[in-house]
C-alpha cells in the first residue's frame, strides 16, 4: 500500500502501475521515441546505459547511429541522466537537478512564506503531507519540500520519472546536509496519480493534492520554450488533467492546489482563492476533510 508521509532517509521509489516507456497512455498525445545512448567519453557509463534501456523498453543506440529522424535521446553519464532533442542543436539537455542551478535560491527566498507557492499550500510552519501528481522535472517538488512538506511525487512518464529518480539519488548522496535533509522528505512513485489516489487507503490521504499539468507556452524565454517543447513532445498536454483535479477534490484532507498559467481559464470549476505569480496562478480548491 502507498503510504503518504513516510520520511525517507534513503531515497526510494515505487513503481506500482507499469505503463510503457512514454507514460502518455492517458494523454493522448503522441510520445516522440526515445533512445538511449552512453556517454562516449565514458567507458562505465555504457553498463548504466545498457540498464536503463532495458528498464524503460527503449533501444540502446550508439550516439553516432541513425535513429528515427525524429526522436529524443537521454544519455546516461557517468554522472547524470540527460535529455535532449538532436533536432535542436542549440537547445542545452534537461537535467533533473536539485545541487546547482536555481536550487540555492529556491531554498532561500521560499523561506519567508510569502511567496504565492507558499500561501497557496498554506502550510504555516507545520510539517504537511503533499502529493505531487504531476512530477515533471521535480521542481515544484523541491520547492515544497523547501516549504517543510513532506512530498510524494508521482510521475507517469517512464523516462521523466528515471531522471527523477537520478535526480534525487544525487541530492541525496551530496555533501550538502541542508539538501540532503530536504530531499529525505521526498519520496517518487512511477505511475499514474488518478490510480495512485483512486488506490489510497483513507488514512493515508494527503493534506494537500498539487497539481500542474502541461500548458502551451506563451511569453517564457527561448530557453524554457525549448524545454517545454521537449517536455510536451514526451509526454504530450495532459488532457486529463481536470478529472484528475476532481479525483483529488475528493482525496485530500485539506485543498487542491492547481497551477495555472497566469491568463489561463480554471481547469475544474472556480476556485476557493487564488495565488497570483508574475507568470503563474495558483488555484486553490479547499477540501476540508481533517
Ligand atoms: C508541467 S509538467 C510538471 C512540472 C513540474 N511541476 C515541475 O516543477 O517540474 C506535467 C507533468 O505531469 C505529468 N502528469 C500529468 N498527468 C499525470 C498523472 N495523471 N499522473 C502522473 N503524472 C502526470 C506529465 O507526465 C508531466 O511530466
Amino acid at each position: 500500500m502507498i503510504r503518504l508521509g513516510d520520511v525517507v532517509t534513503d531515497q526510494h521509489t515505487q513503481s506500482c502501475f507499469d505503463m510503457g516507456a512514454s507514460g502518455a497512455d492517458r494523454s493522448g498525445a503522441p510520445s516522440i521515441p526515445v533512445v538511449v545512448v552512453a556517454d562516449e567519453h565514458d567507458p562505465a557509463s555504457a553498463e548504466r546505459a545498457k540498464r536503463l534501456a532495458a528498464e524503460l523498453s527503449v533501444p540502446l543506440r550508439e550516439l553516432d547511429e541513425d535513429g528515427p529522424a525524429s526522436r529524443l535521446v537521454l544519455t546516461a553519464t557517468a554522472e547524470r541522466l540527460e535529455l535532449y532533442d538532436p533536432a535542436q542543436r542549440r537547445c542545452k539537455p534537461i537535467v533533473v537537478d536539485f545541487q546547482g542551478g536555481a536550487t540555492g535560491y529556491r531554498r532561500t527566498s521560499l523561506r519567508s512564506g510569502k511567496q504565492p507557492l507558499a500561501r497557496a499550500v498554506g502550510f504555516r510552519g507545520q510539517r504537511r503531507s503533499v502529493l505531487d501528481a504531476t512530477g515533471g522535472l521535480g521542481r515544484d517538488a523541491f520547492s515544497l519540500a523547501c516549504l517543510g512538506g513532506i512530498v510524494t511525487i508521482v510521475e507517469r512518464s517512464p523516462v521523466l520519472a528515471a531522471m527523477l529518480r537520478d535526480g534525487l539519488a544525487r541530492a541525496a548522496a551530496c555533501g550538502d546536509a541542508g539538501l540532503r535533509e530536504v530531499v529525505s522528505r521526498m519520496t517518487l512513485i512511477e505511475g499514474d496519480a488518478c490510480d495512485v489516489l483512486n488506490r489510497m487507503e483513507e488514512r493515508y490521504a494527503p493534506d494537500v493534492v498539487y497539481v500542474d499539468p502541461m500548458y502551451p507556452p506563451t511569453h517564457k524565454s527561448a530557453l524554457v520554450k525549448n524545454e517545454l517543447r521537449m517536455l510536451r513532445s514526451l509526454v504530450g498536454t495532459d488532457p486529463d488533467a481536470a478529472s484528475l483535479v476532481e479525483l483529488a477534490r475528493r482525496v485530500a484532507l485539506d485543498r487542491v492546489v492547481v497551477k495555472r498559467h497566469r491568463h489561463a481559464p480554471p481547469l475544474a470549476g472556480d476556485p476557493d482563492t487564488t495565488y497570483l505569480g508574475r507568470r503563474v496562478r495558483y488555484d486553490v480548491h479547499f477540501c476540508n476533510r481533517q
